[in-house]
């Protein structure tokens, strides 16, 4: 914190007798509470900070690093259908007004790789941390279930998996990338079911983010899937999916017609 520096006269007053003319005191006062005010300010947003730092080390992503996504970085100018990509555009800012106004609701963002369901899920997400101080946790499905396969040999991949968990079940937006590409191609016209493990993990998280007795979400959570949810129920419990993937249509931005931006 910033020190009062008074003038070097003041000081001196204040030391032989300790009384300030009016005149000083309200300088005096009106420059206290402007620090307090600051520090004030300082410390919430160290806490911030520190609150966006812990949940980003909490997610799991598919490379070494974190990405991130801002709606001003989305340009329909990239697609051949310049509309439609405006229209997809303006459906994600859409959603991220309705959860910063603080509705609550599962969202589905399907289509082909590489036409920015990633970038978009992860563009409503920042908008409402900015604006709604509702942080994200980020979950790659693929390194998901890596993890499952690894937590027999590293007892510390089974701790993390705990832990994940738990913050999966109350983060106020939950994001599952990718869902659907861990259970692999399709052999001889079917998938098949993903390993039972990660099956009950992803329900325990569902489950506590749906009030059955309301019939309300708690938090929002955005999928993003190359599948269709007939696709999705050859691999994952019907339960499971009923809790997970909206069909609502206002909740589903649907990315086909818009080509593959890596290729
Ligand atoms: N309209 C766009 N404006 C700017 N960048 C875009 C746009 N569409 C896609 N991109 C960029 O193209 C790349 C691929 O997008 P993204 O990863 O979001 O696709 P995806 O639909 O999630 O793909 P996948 O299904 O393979 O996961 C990213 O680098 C993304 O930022
Ligand atoms: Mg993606």
């Amino acid at each position: 914190m910033d020190r009062l520096r008074l003038p070097p006269e003041l000081t001196a007053k204040l030391k032989t007798d300790g009384r300030l003319p009016a005149k000083n005191r309200a300088w005096l006062d009106k420059r206290e509470k402007q620090l307090v005010a600051n520090w004030n300010q300082e410390v919430r947003d160290d806490k911030t900070r520190r609150e966006r730092e812990k949940w980003l080390k909490a997610s799991v992503w598919s490379g070494q690093r974190p990405i991130s996504f801002k709606f001003d970085r989305w340009n329909p100018d990239l697609q051949d259908n310049r509309k439609l990509a405006s229209d997809v555009g303006n459906r994600a800012w859409t959603i991220a007004k309705r959860i910063i106004v603080g509705e609550e609701f599962n969202v589905c963002l399907t289509g082909e790789p590489g036409t920015g369901k990633t970038s978009l899920a992860l563009a409503i997400a920042d908008k409402v941390w900015a604006e709604a101080d509702k942080p994200y946790l980020f979950i790659s499905t693929m390194r998901l279930v890596g993890m499952f396969s690894e937590r027999f040999d590293d007892p510390t991949v089974g701790d993390r998996l705990n832990q994940l968990q738990g913050l999966a079940k109350q983060a106020p937006v939950l994001i599952i990338d990718d869902f659907g590409t861990e259970a692999g191609m399709k052999e001889q016209g079917y998938y098949k079911p993903v390993r039972k493990d990660m099956q009950e993990w992803l329900y325990a998280v569902a489950d506590a983010r749906y009030d059955e007795w309301a019939n309300a979400h708690r938090g929002s959570t955005i999928v993003t899937t190359n599948n269709t949810s007939g696709d999705l129920v050859q691999m994952y419990n019907p339960k499971l999916i009923s809790r997970l993937i909206t069909k609502r249509k206002d909740n589903v931005i649907d990315f086909d017609g818009l080509e593959d931006m890596r290729g």
